[in-house]
C-alpha cells in the first residue's frame, strides 16, 4: 500500500507516495515552497496543495519542523510563531480532507533511517542529525527512539545555539566557506560524542547529499554515514509514521 508521506521545512514542503513493503518513494515528489509568513492558515494551503496534487485519500504521514507532541507544535524555532500550542493534525487534516498524523521532522527522518536505511540493524546508540535551515535530531539506543531531542538546540558558543553556529541556514547566512562549515560542525560532533558516546552518526537533510565533498573534515570516534535515502528519509518516515498511527 502506498500512504503519502509530508515533509514540512522551514523553506520548502516536500511530499511523495511511499511503499511501506519496499521503503522508498513509489513515485515523483512534489514540492511547494514554504510560505512566507508561514502561518499555520497559509502553510495548511501549501499542504493541502501537494494532497491535491496526487489526488489522494487517505492517512497522511507529516514531518514537521518544531517539538511534536500528540500532534500539537510546542517550539516553532524556523517557522512563524503563531504555530506554538496549535494543533498542527487538526489544521491540516481540515484543509485537506485527510486524517494527518504528524511528528517531528528529524524523528521522522531517523526512523526511516533506522528502519529502512543506514541504522538498520544497529543496535547501539544511533544519533541522526539532519542539516538544513535548523539542525534536527533524532536518538536511538538498541531501536527504540527517544523522541523530540532537539539537539540542534544545544547552548553553545557565546550563548548561542547549534544550530545557529552549524546549519547549512547558518552558512548561508554567515556566508562562511564550506570547509569553515565543516570545521564547525565537527566540533558540534564532537560534542555530541562527549555527551551521548553514539556507536554511529547519521548525517541527513539536504546537506546529506554533499557527504563526500566535507567527510574528510569530520572526526569522531564512532562511524558517520550520509542518511541512505538522503533528503527522502523525512518523506518515507513521516509515511511511516501515518501507516502506525492510524
Ligand atoms: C527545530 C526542530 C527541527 C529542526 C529541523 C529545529 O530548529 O527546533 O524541531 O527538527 O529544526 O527542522
Amino acid at each position: 500500500m502506498n500512504i503519502l508521506g509530508i515533509d514540512v521545512g522551514a523553506s520548502g514542503i516536500k511530499g511523495a507516495l511511499v511503499s511501506l513493503q519496499k521503503g522508498q518513494l513509489s513515485g515523483e515528489r512534489y514540492r511547494v515552497p514554504t510560505p512566507q509568513p508561514s502561518t499555520p492558515h497559509a502553510m495548511a494551503q501549501a499542504f493541502a496543495e501537494i494532497v491535491n496534487f496526487f489526488e489522494y485519500s487517505g492517512p497522511v504521514g507529516c514531518g514537521f519542523p518544531a517539538i511534536v507532541k500528540n500532534g500539537v507544535a510546542h517550539s516553532a524555532a524556523n517557522i512563524d510563531k503563531s504555530w506554538i500550542g496549535v494543533n498542527i493534525q487538526d489544521v491540516f487534516s481540515e484543509a485537506c480532507g485527510c486524517p494527518v498524523f504528524a511528528t517531528n521532522d528529524a524523528d521522522a527522518a531517523g526512523m526511516a533511517e533506522m528502519r529502512f536505511g543506514a541504522g538498520k540493524g544497529e543496535n547501539g546508540l544511533v544519533i541522526m542529525i539532519t542539516i538544513g535551515t535548523g539542525l534536527g535530531s533524532a536518538l536511538f539506543y538498541k531501536g527504540e527512539m527517544i523522541p523530540n531531542t532537539e539537539m540542534g538546540h544545544l547552548i553553545w558558543k557565546n550563548g548561542n545555539i547549534a544550530e545557529h553556529y552549524c546549519s547549512s541556514g547558518a552558512r548561508s547566512r554567515l556566508k562562511i566557506s564550506r570547509k569553515e562549515w565543516a570545521r564547525r560542525f565537527n566540533e558540534y560532533l564532537q560534542h555530541l560524542e562527549l555527551l551521548f558516546s553514539p556507536d554511529l552518526f547519521i548525517l541527513g537533510g539536504g546537506e546529506s547529499k554533499l557527504f563526500e565533498q566535507f567527510k574528510e573534515h569530520l572526526q569522531t570516534r564512532a562511524r558517520i554515514t550520509p542518511a541512505r535515502m538522503l533528503n527522502n528519509a523525512g518523506i518515507i518516515g513521516a509515511a511511516s509514521y501515518a501507516s502506525e498511527s492510524r
